[in-house]
């Protein structure tokens, strides 16, 4: 079988390459073992392999990226009654995608409806989860108080689940994009949400004027880096920055945020400390996933598949500028589900 492996972090380019390995895992009980067919590039698994080894940490013997991805039982461990070999599934939380198989706890892999297709089934855990964990930090940083939200990186795969929740519940967000040309993206695919481009010199006074005489209560942001000062100093007293990803260059000392001074609050969210809500609530919102995926297909946009050999050129295509979409790995036709994922050959959008 074929996976994806790095013995040290680094650039993916770099670090990243390709072992055939003699043998497939086997599935101990509670778990399954996945045959792969499609796994996402997220810039979280980039970022996975570019971190810096902490003090404490030791560089890994050999880590395979990837979190989730769709593909077919293969087989079940004894005491697994829930799912059968031959049934599509997505996984997450599963580390080690990025491989021709898998093995994961039963509870991790979910049954894929009929109608859903292999690769959309492959974007819908994270970031409708994503999704579901920024509502609800958002949620409670605005306590029931009027005023408007901002989020960074607008255009991104998340960014576009939040506009689409934003305009379904009336929240007042107003959408921050890097670029003149992903503004008018954004405004013909939300045309009643403002958006200001971060390339205008103005653009905190844009959004000031637009938030009004309430101004910004909560920030959700995944650039970061030396943005955060500018960011912060947006908010309202008493405002909260929601800090979930780290697309920025820079960076912003503590100290230089108001906080004291301002009251705020700066909260992180991963979609990685989503696995400590009970069952009930984690079959809620998989059941949320999965009616999205099933009625609203077109907001798990795939940019382009490639085959999962060719990794290194679906990385260079996943940090494109003005990429809309997820870039995807898939394993071959030959052993395809039958629902229309892993045909698309080498870099076909
Ligand atoms: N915390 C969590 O659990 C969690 C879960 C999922 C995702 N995330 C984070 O959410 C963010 C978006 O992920 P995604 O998969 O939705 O991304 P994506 O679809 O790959 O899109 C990336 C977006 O980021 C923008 N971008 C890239 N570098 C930027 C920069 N330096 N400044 C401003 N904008 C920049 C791009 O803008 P252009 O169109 O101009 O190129 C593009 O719109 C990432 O930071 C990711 O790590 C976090």
């Amino acid at each position: 079988m074929r996976t994806v492996v790095h013995t040290r972090q680094g650039e993916p380019a770099q670090v990243l390459r390709l072992r055939e390995e003699p043998d497939r895992p086997r599935p101990d009980a509670g778990e399954v073992l996945v045959r792969m067919l499609v796994r996402p590039v997220h810039p979280g698994d980039l970022a996975g392999v570019e971190a810096p080894v902490g003090p404490t940490e030791q560089q890994p013997e050999a880590r395979t990226p990837g979190v989730e991805g769709m593909g077919v039982v293969e087989s079940v461990g004894v005491d697994v009654h829930t799912l059968r070999p031959g049934q599509r599934v997505a996984v997450f939380p599963a580390p080690g995608t990025w491989a021709d198989f898998v093995v994961v706890a039963a509870d991790r892999a979910v049954p894929v409806p009929d109608e859903v297709s292999d690769e959309t089934a492959a974007l819908m855990l994270v970031n409708p989860l994503t999704l579901l964990m920024l509502y609800r930090a958002l949620d409670s940083a605005l306590r029931g108080q009027k005023g408007s939200v901002v989020q960074t990186a607008a255009g991104s795969s998340v960014g576009r689940l939040v506009s689409a929740a934003a305009v379904r519940h009336d929240l007042p967000l107003i959408n921050l994009v890097r670029s003149t040309s992903g503004a008018q993206r954004m405004r013909t695919l939300y045309p009643t949400l403002p958006v200001i481009a971060t390339c205008d010199d103005d653009w905190p006074e844009q959004v000031r004027h637009q938030a009004g005489d309430r101004g910004v209560r909560v920030v959700l942001d995944c650039v970061g880096g030396a943005m955060t000062r500018d960011l912060a100093e947006l908010l309202a007293d008493g405002g909260t920055l929601i800090s979930y990803g780290r697309l920025g260059s820079g960076t912003t000392p503590l100290e230089r945020l108001p906080l004291v001074q301002r009251a705020l609050t700066v909260q992180g969210v991963t979609v990685l400390h989503w696995m400590s809500r009970t069952p009930k609530e984690r079959a809620q919102d998989v059941a949320f996933a999965l009616d999205l995926a099933r009625n609203t297909p077109d907001l798990l946009e795939v940019a382009a598949s490639y085959d999962l050999a060719d990794f290194k050129a679906a990385i260079e295509h996943a940090r494109r500028p003005a990429k809309s979409g997820t870039v995807l790995l898939t394993t071959s036709q030959a052993t395809d589900s039958g629902h229309g994922a892993a045909d698309s050959g080498h870099g076909a959008a």
